[in-house]
């Protein structure tokens, strides 16, 4: 198992892999997505990691299999024959099954667009906008049991203006997404870190 090799798992546009992906090959990034996963046969992910050349890019269809865990079964097999070391969601619309969570424990990371622990689950972008918050972000974190609810790797904190609309709070949440992303996972594979109770902890 090559410790700087990741799975990238995703749904949807597939920027921040896209940007991962560029962060790699400017030799920003000392990771090798060796293996890409989406549940969606549409999802802009495939086609960025086909082009870009990724060795294994699977679409793994979940009407294949009767049920979450069998579902993540499949990729959890497919994971651990490519020889991944890190799971890395970006923009993965669905819940893990604790089965996975516990095959890869302390290796599973994602990103979500909100500052956790506030405004967790499917909408963390329009639910803070609704509730009116004045500064929201981006989390990296840990996946664990709980719904984006493992402990935090990095955040990163964006103002929300008078005027923004869903897309325009995205647009600049996403903007530190892909800053944030690829400069977490380098930290990771190159200095590590440690958990003290929920904290997460930096060798360096
Ligand atoms: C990102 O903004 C990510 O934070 C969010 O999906 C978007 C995917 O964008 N993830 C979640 O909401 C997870 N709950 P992308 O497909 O362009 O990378």
């Amino acid at each position: 198992m090559n410790a700087k090799s990741i799975v990238v798992m995703a749904s949807g546009r597939g920027s921040n892999l896209r940007v991962l992906l560029d962060a790699i090959k400017r030799g920003e990034c000392p990771v090798d997505v060796h293996l890409v996963i989406s549940d969606r046969a549409d999802a802009g992910a495939l086609a960025i990691a086909r082009q870009a050349g990724v060795a294994e890019v699977l679409h793994i269809n979940p009407k294949d299999y009767a049920d979450r865990e069998e579902y993540d079964v499949a990729c959890g097999d497919a994971i651990e024959a490519a020889g991944c070391q890190w799971v890395v969601l970006a923009g993965y619309m669905r819940i893990l099954s604790p089965r996975f969570v516990q095959r890869f424990a302390g290796s599973i990371i994602n990103i979500h667009p909100a500052l956790l622990p506030a405004f967790t689950g499917a909408d963390g972008v329009g639910d803070a906008l609704k509730y009116g918050v004045k500064f929201s972000g981006c989390t990296v974190h840990l996946v664990d049991d709980v719904l984006d609810g493992g402990p935090i790797l990095a955040q990163a904190v964006v103002p929300v203006e008078d005027n923004d609309d869903y897309e325009s709070l995205h647009q600049r949440i996403q903007a530190e997404e892909h800053l944030l992303y690829p400069a977490t996972l380098k930290r990771i594979v190159e200095d590590g870190f440690y958990i003290k109770g929920r904290r997460v902890i930096w060798r360096v």
